[in-house]
């Protein structure tokens, strides 16, 4: 339970009754960790992503964005450090089969934070102690191993082997780079400046879970930004500040996000300093952003391997130089999962009655109006959908006809509905409108022609 005494279990549940998120292949069983957005939940993740490149591409001028593939050349992830680097400690039970992170089962069970750690240090420490399988509940665990956090993958024009081996990306950044040259040579960017990508990344964990917090297949919203090695400090806090401001647009509770500099052991390969935005889940205080300073690990990798210069030239100073890079990043699905714990309330009512609600900001609102003629007759549909036609500027407006007008306030106020328009016999004669606010549940009568001007002051600005 959280502090607002959610528990993950009523998030899963409204998400599937409501359409925000089915659990993926469900008739052929359930197939790991696979999801599937459903109408809901892929307006709010739309929503969401569009926001962000609104914010960060759109009103920035030192910001453009591209969209590269997620298969890359492979080399790029032998310089990026991730085939060598990107792993987790595993061990196998030995009776199951099953394999379990080795640094989350040494914690849980004989309270030893092994993160950094080599896995040949890890061993020796395992040495005289007992591990028990999560499966059995006996020492029947392997040795601890690495594994490989990346997706591999088989090219069709490459004979079999290592040669034609290629890689689902596990995070967005790494096209950014690859094209920086490319985008320094075609666009009118001067450093300090940032690139902007939006895409699915790939990580084969061993220990998934927590619903949409930790996935195999994932979105990220990513930013490198490109500076001065001289600057990086200054700019670095700046995009700190900035991305509170963005948890704050979204409707996140600054008190919910604390912020944790990650200790040497812990970062990243390519980190030299490491911000993580921590959000109050309901299954504890756990990663939802972080910002690194990855200084110029990836381009001067890059530079090294493919033998082509990434360096650049200041169009004032005629200083070369190889750009550090600040990288902001954010999770899609976390941030979806952060959005609905925040937005969830049960509240019993005045008569003691109690209704499930999503108090979704406005702008990330899957339904931003729902339009509801009081009969499905006499010409209240009618009037409804012209009201429907003209209000969806805002964005998706739900026309529902369906059962007593209760009943379509209470679906409205789980789907986070900020608004609710009623079109009833009096509408027919003065042209006005009940206007009801999710979260007051106070209704207003206003004029159809006013309702553009009232609804974008008070709703949608
Ligand atoms: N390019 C930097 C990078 O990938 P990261 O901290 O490994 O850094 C960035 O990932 C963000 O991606 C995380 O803060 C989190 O929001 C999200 N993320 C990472 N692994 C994830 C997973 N397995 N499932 C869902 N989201 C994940």
């Amino acid at each position: 339970m959280s502090e607002n005494n959610i528990s993950i279990d009523q998030i899963v549940s409204l998400s599937k009754r409501r359409g925000f998120v089915y659990p993926g292949s469900e008739i052929y069983g359930g197939f790991g960790n696979s999801y599937t957005y459903g109408p809901l939940g892929i307006e709010l993740k739309n929503n969401i992503k569009n926001i962000w490149w609104k914010t960060f591409v759109h009103n920035r001028a030192d910001m453009v964005g591209i969209d590269g593939d997620i298969i890359l050349h492979p080399k790029t992830w032998h310089a990026s450090g991730h085939v060598g680097g990107f792993t987790d400690p595993l061990v196998e039970c030995e009776e199951t089969r099953q394999r379990f992170r080795a640094d989350h089962l040494i914690e849980d069970q004989l309270g030893e934070d092994v993160d950094g750690w080599t896995v040949e240090k890890i061993n020796k420490f395992l040495v005289g102690k007992e591990l028990l399988s999560p499966a059995t509940k006996k020492p029947t665990l392997s040795e601890v191993k690495t594994f490989n956090l990346m997706f591999s993958t088989q090219m069709a024009k490459t004979s079999e082997g290592e040669d034609s081996k290629a890689y689902l990306r596990p995070e967005t950044a790494q096209a950014i780079f690859l094209e920086f040259k490319n985008v320094v040579d075609t666009n009118r960017v001067k450093i300090p400046f940032g690139i902007a990508q939006i895409g699915k990344a790939f990580r084969n964990e061993i220990t998934p879970g927590n619903f949409i917090f930790r996935r195999l297949e994932f979105e990220q919203m990513e930013i490198e930004y490109f500076v001065h090695p001289s600057e990086w400090e200054q700019l670095f806090d700046n995009w700190i500040a900035d991305m509170h401001q963005w948890c704050e647009l979204i409707g996140l509770d600054n008190a919910k996000i604390h912020e944790l500099d990650v200790p040497e052991e812990s970062r990243a390969h390519y980190s030299t300093k490491t911000i993580d935005f921590e959000y109050d889940f309901p299954f504890g205080c756990k990663e939802l952003y972080g910002c690194a300073y990855r200084a110029d690990f990836d381009l001067g990798n890059h530079q090294r391997e493919s033998g082509k210069k990434l360096e650049y030239r200041d169009p004032q100073t005629n200083e070369v130089y190889l750009p550090h890079v600040i990288e902001p990043t954010f999770g899609v699905d976390r941030t979806i999962l952060a959005v609905l714990c925040e937005a969830y309330n049960e509240e019993t009512l005045e008569d003691g009655s109690t209704r499930t609600v999503l108090k979704f900001k406005p702008n990330i609102a899957p339904i931003k109006v729902a339009i509801l003629p009081l009969m499905k007759k006499d010409g209240l549909p009618e009037k409804a959908k012209a009201i429907q036609e003209k209000l969806q500027i805002f964005g998706n407006v739900e026309y529902d006809e369906g059962g007593a007008i209760g009943k379509r306030y209470r679906r409205q106020d789980e789907a986070g509905t900020p608004v609710c328009i009623t079109v009833d016999y009096d509408s027919l004669e003065d042209e006005t409108v009940t206007v009801r606010d999710r979260d007051t549940m106070e209704q207003e009568r206003i004029k159809i022609t006013d309702l553009f001007s009232y609804l974008g002051e008070k709703y949608f600005q």
